[in-house]
């Protein structure tokens, strides 16, 4: 947690913003696996986290924004309850520690919203993602699952937004941290991987790591031997000489921030020659694209960049042909590069997709494009000072993919399909790491993680 006065001021601007009417933040509960006393493990809303901070399940909060009042709702624990949780500090002190005087029991917040409500007063409250606190709105305000999104408050979730798309020297310290927890699980995981072992045991070195740093996963884990299945959580393969491993992992903070890391390497001690040939090109739209990273710029052009270069490699291999920026232009690109180049990444690793990703990532004269591949772009708005995104370009090499494009004629300019035979079960190379937008240019986060051929080589020669 921060200190008080950070969380007092995040909410004075909210409530500022906001204006006038009752903010509502719910908090998230625990859920069952598999019966209700089974639970996943806890992970609290990520704005209940920004503006209230306590990592505890069953509270919610209001903050009324024309007094500026905020009201934490909870049930301290009972003595049956400490018997199994032991004694914990009282929802009253934590409230306190954050500069909240104000606690009601959790019955009593039907009650206070349907008062407000009688009143003529708006409740303002953010889309819930989770059934339980869909179920929540239903009942305290009478709004169906199905119409929560688009009766969430647009004021509210753009004040939000307008927050925590700043990140603040004491959040970047957390995503160092992040990252730097994350750096030493693809570490890790570079250095153990043999021929015969499974995609499984690596993913465990990976899990324990971001454990032992007291955090969790920030998001399932990625280790496949099928790259080109962009978000596989299968880890059923044992790994085979010749085939390459693309790990996207990364740690979470205690303190919740996420680190979003994507390497690839050769189950072999070197990359195969046709290997290098596509993990260069990758490389070389990763590095420029972070090097392109400054105030002001659209991150669509900087995605767009990536494609160029994508585009101009696969050329030179013979793969594609004709004139790259057309074919960029035209989507014909996203055959080998079907994602978007970032996002967004603070207390959520696709930072606020809660709150509706062209909210977070497009704005008035920036909007999603309807390509296939650019309209997946999560984020491509101007870039601003402080936010800090994820830059993660990719080759791929879908057979599905290429099967259907080519049964359908699809850009024939552009493409060699003859062309594409010895690379049907190449399966894929993605690189990721976390960029701070500065004054003047940018930061990669956290200490530099091996991504040159030559260093992944060195790691994987011991
Ligand atoms: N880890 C998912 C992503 O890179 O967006
Ligand atoms: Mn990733
Ligand atoms: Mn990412």
């Amino acid at each position: 947690m921060f200190k008080k006065q950070t969380y007092q001021s995040r909410r004075e601007k909210l409530t500022t913003q906001v204006g006038k009417g009752l903010i509502l933040l719910l908090g998230n509960d625990d859920v069952g696996m598999n019966y209700s006393a089974n639970v996943y493990h806890f992970r609290q809303d990520s704005s209940f986290l920004y503006f209230v901070g306590i990592d505890q399940p069953g509270l919610a909060a209001v903050i009324d924004a024309d007094s500026g009042e905020t009201t934490i709702f909870g049930d301290e624990l009972t003595l049956e309850d400490i018997v199994w949780t032991g004694a914990q500090p009282s929802i009253k002190d934590k409230a306190a520690g954050i500069g909240i005087n104000k606690t009601e029991r959790k019955s009593e917040l039907a009650e206070v919203l349907a008062a407000a409500q009688g009143a003529g007063r708006k409740v303002h409250f953010l889309p819930p993602y989770r059934a339980k606190n869909q179920r929540k709105i239903q009942l305290f305000l009478g709004i169906q699952p199905e119409a929560q999104k688009g009766a969430a408050s647009k004021v509210l979730i753009n004040a939000v937004i307008a927050q925590r798309s700043y990140k603040s020297a004491e959040e970047i310290v957390e995503m160092e941290k992040a990252v730097n927890i994350s750096r030493a699980m693809h570490i890790a995981v570079m250095q153990a991987a043999k021929v015969g072992m499974k995609e499984a045991q690596l993913a465990g070195i990976a899990h324990g790591i971001s454990m032992a740093a007291e955090g969790h996963p920030a998001y399932p884990i990625i280790m496949t031997v099928n790259g080109q299945v962009l978000h596989s959580h299968d880890h059923s393969n044992a790994l085979k000489s010749g085939q390459l491993v693309l790990g996207d992992y990364g740690g979470e903070t205690k303190t919740h921030y996420a680190g979003d890391i994507t390497r690839t390497f050769p189950v072999d001690k070197t990359f195969t020659q046709q290997q290098r040939e596509i993990y260069e090109i990758v490389l070389k739209a990763e590095n420029d694209c972070i090097a392109a990273c400054k105030p002001g710029i659209a991150y669509r052009d900087i995605h767009s960049q990536a494609a160029q270069i994508i585009g101009e490699g696969l050329k030179d291999l013979g793969l594609m042909k004709g004139d790259i920026s057309d074919a960029v232009a035209q989507g014909a690109t996203a055959l080998f590069f079907p994602h978007g180049l970032g996002h967004h990444i603070g207390l959520d690793v696709h930072d606020m997709e809660d709150l509706g990703e062209d909210f977070v990532g497009y704005s008035e004269h920036i909007k999603r494009s309807e390509l296939f591949g650019t309209g997946y772009l999560r984020l491509g708005r101007e870039l601003e000072k402080d936010f800090v995104l994820t830059v993660e370009p990719g080759v791929y090499f879908i057979p599905e993919l290429i099967d259907q494009w080519q049964a359908e004629g699809k850009f024939t300019d552009f493409i060699n399909y003859d062309k594409l035979a010895p690379y049907r079960d190449f399966s894929g190379i993605r690189i990721e790491d976390n960029v701070l937008i500065t004054e003047n240019g940018h930061r990669v986060l956290g200490k530099a993680i091996p991504k040159t051929v030559g260093e992944i080589e060195a790691l994987r020669q011991g």
